[in-house]
């Protein structure tokens, strides 16, 4: 018998990939020993070690001071096991370099206290570069990518063009976004202005996060499931497609949304690598209307704060509708809720790393 007939190539061998190789074969739609895990919200007020640094720095520093990121960045790295590291940074951060002040208000959200609602105040929002707009961004990557070595992959993210404006246009957190929801519907010629702007800065930032090291980006359209198919497919994917476009080839990419099982194939078209589905849609059905790209997802989030065995039972459930297909990583359809108890992710992280594809 050769050696390699003693160890065939079975996952007794794959499983040795390690973290960062594991995300990365699935964000490429290649085979891999068990599913790649990270959570959306990882990063934050679920784990002690996160609440302990905030008492003594507020979220705005933490977010902009790199050593200060990469602790918060590894922290569910090393606790729980993931196989993706998020950076922990915010959708906003891009504001503060176009010239729009903001405040994160704890339990609240973003704040602007001079919403952009004119055709004069975009004309005003500046594109810079990323080194300039947001350097530190690009440093806490650089020490990220050093630091995480192989062990998980790098996530970069920003907000997309559409969930931005929400927030410009509303200048806080609100349901319906009914100011932003206006516009668009009512000035197109202002709407296409802001979109415009805020997807060219959008490619800057993420590019830049690329080219420090980024593994992975994500882009976050969290309010998308506000829109009809046809508002959705006129105001938002032209943009959202310009963006993907203009990433291709240099990372994977991941489309996030939630509510928006009724926008699924016009998602898939803006050409993301993957698309990151909640708990809405089974995961089966959501590939199906997908097509021919990687999925991510869809655990309920609030599914962690049931019993164990009924969050082992929901994720072997996801499991089992990936199939093991290749391309698929396995997440929560939204973040973590703050109350979650920690332990319930480090159980999920060892129930899929130990189910083999
Ligand atoms: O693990 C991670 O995901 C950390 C990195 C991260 C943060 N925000 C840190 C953060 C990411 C990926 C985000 C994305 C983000 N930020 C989105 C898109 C994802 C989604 O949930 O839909 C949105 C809409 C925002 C805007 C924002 N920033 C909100 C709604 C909040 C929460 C406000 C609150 O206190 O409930 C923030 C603040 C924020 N961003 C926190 C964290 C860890 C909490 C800050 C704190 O410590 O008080």
């Amino acid at each position: 018998m050769t050696p390699a007939q003693a160890f065939p190539a079975t996952n007794a061998q794959i499983a040795k990939m390690t973290g960062r190789a594991r995300l990365l074969a699935a964000a490429n739609r290649r085979p891999v020993d068990v599913t790649p895990v990270w959570f959306m919200r990882q990063a934050g007020r679920c784990l002690p070690e996160y609440r302990a640094l905030r008492q003594t720095h507020d979220f705005m520093e933490m977010a902009t001071t790199p050593e200060l990121a990469v602790e918060a960045t590894l922290m569910p790295v090393e606790r729980l096991g993931v196989d993706g590291a998020v950076l922990f940074a915010d959708i906003m951060l891009p504001l503060s370099g176009m010239g729009v002040p903001f405040r994160i208000q704890p339990g609240v959200g973003p704040v602007i206290d001079r919403p952009v609602r004119s055709l004069e105040a975009v004309e005003r929002l500046r594109v810079l570069s990323v080194e300039e707009a947001t350097p530190y961004v690009l440093d806490a990557v650089r020490l990220l990518r050093h630091e995480l070595g192989d062990r998980a992959a790098l996530l970069g993210f920003a907000g997309a063009p559409f969930t931005l404006a929400c927030y410009l246009v509303e200048g806080r957190p609100t349901r319906e976004y009914p100011l932003t929801k206006a516009l668009m519907l009512g000035q197109p010629e202002n709407w296409d202005r802001l979109m415009d702007v805020l997807t060219e800065v959008t490619i800057r930032y993420l590019r830049g996060q690329i080219e420090a090291g980024a593994d992975v980006v994500q882009l976050f359209d969290s309010w998308l499931g506000l829109l009809s198919p046809s508002q959705y497919e006129r105001c938002v994917l032209p943009y959202t497609k310009r963006i993907f476009a203009a990433l291709g080839g240099l990372a994977p990419t991941i489309h996030f949304s939630t509510g928006t099982g009724h926008l699924l194939p016009l998602i898939a078209s803006a050409n993301p690598s993957m698309v990151s589905v909640d708990w809405r849609v089974p995961l089966d059905v959501a590939w199906g209307q997908i097509g021919d790209r990687g999925i991510q997802g869809n655990l309920d989030p609030t599914t962690l704060l049931a019993p164990p065995e009924v969050v082992a039972a929901e994720t072997m459930d996801v499991l089992r509708r990936a199939g093991g297909r290749p391309g698929h990583i396995f997440n929560l359809g939204h973040g973590i809720l703050p109350q979650t108890d920690p332990d319930q992710l480090k159980r999920i992280v060892e129930l899929i790393h130990s189910s083999p594809n």
